[in-house]
């Protein structure tokens, strides 16, 4: 079956599946309708295969991790970057601060302590033109400008204790590079900029195809550090879940507290999945069951010998 026939079917196929709680750490999260449930594919090719509320507008949350490191990767110094993050999964949850207090380093730019240690790097490389640029390049990746749902950014700063703390604990361990408020502002803004389930879908489609998006054929990223983004996504992108989801789904893939999951197929496809109630990982429960799904059906595991390489092979 093709991916454009499986899509539909799967989603009807799941929209059954009402398990898990919404997100109530943010509070304007836990205010979304939980019967919201997307399938969205942007094939590397510019096709753009989708059902349900593909064109509901969410945050995209620990999403955009994965493109603040594409961006560090090419408008930071290696060095800098290494000296102030690690690569390797943390086996915690994503607010987890008990490997960063013993390693004094965040263990990798997927979890929020390493995520926070990119956008500081991003502040001090950018300064006050920090957000334009940054959201501006994720606005070429999505093929529309990027905006912040300023309701929940206010009540994600409202409620952002933890992500206090980890700023100045990266302080005090010489990991930022920029001021500690600054740097989560710059965070939480990055979290809650909006997409929908397509727009996310051509972000990914973008990574898959070397940073150029390819609806648009305007480059987003340089080609040259896709593949150490992608690998970070799949050692690091899904935190406690990591290691089950290679062995489940087996592509590069991001989680979002929002509800969505970001899945990378690379040289073939952006896919996304948004349905906000999640599991005790903070992934959504519909989001991973529906991964597994399209991964076994359409042999999407990287390592798996009939694997897609081509976007003709959908
Ligand atoms: O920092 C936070 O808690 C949120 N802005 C993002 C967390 C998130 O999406 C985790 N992913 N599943």
């Amino acid at each position: 079956m093709k991916l454009s026939e499986s899509i539909p079917e799967i989603h009807r196929r799941y929209r059954g599946l009402t398990d898990g709680v919404l997100a109530n750490y943010i509070p304007e999260l836990a205010r979304v309708d939980p019967a919201l449930f997307a399938v969205s594919a942007v094939t590397t090719d510019g096709r753009v295969f989708s059902a349900g509320d593909a064109d509901s507008w969410f945050t995209v949350q620990s999403t955009a991790k994965a493109f603040a490191l594409a961006a560090a990767f090419d408008h930071v110094a290696a060095d800098e970057i290494s000296a102030r993050v690690g690569f390797e999964p943390t086996g915690e949850d994503f607010g987890s601060i008990s490997k960063l207090d013993r390693m004094q380093r965040p263990m990798n730019p997927m979890v929020n302590s390493g995520a926070l240690s990119i956008c500081s790097m991003l502040k001090a490389r950018f300064g006050g033109d920090c957000e334009d640029k940054i959201f501006g390049l994720l606005g070429v990746a999505a093929g529309a400008p990027m905006e912040i749902d300023d309701a929940v950014f206010a009540s994600e700063m409202a409620t952002t204790d933890g992500n206090r703390a980890i700023v100045y604990l990266l302080s005090k361990f010489k990991v930022l590079a920029a001021d500690p408020i600054e740097t989560l502002d710059f965070y939480v803004k990055l979290c809650s900029l909006r997409a929908t389930a397509t727009t996310l879908a051509t972000m990914g489609a973008t990574l898959a195809n070397r940073g150029v998006n390819p609806m648009t054929g305007k480059a987003s990223f340089g080609p040259e550090r896709i593949r150490d983004v992608l690998s970070v996504m799949l050692t690091c992108g899904m935190y406690n879940y990591a290691g089950q989801w290679v062995f489940d789904v087996g592509v590069p893939a991001k989680s979002g507290v929002s509800g969505a999951v970001l899945m990378i197929v690379p040289g073939v496809a952006g896919i996304v999945v948004y349905s906000p109630p999640l599991d005790k990982n903070g992934t959504s429960v519909r989001g991973i069951s529906v991964a597994r799904e399209l991964s076994s059906r359409h042999n999407f595991h990287l390592l798996d010998v009939n694997c897609p390489h081509t976007p003709d092979d959908l």
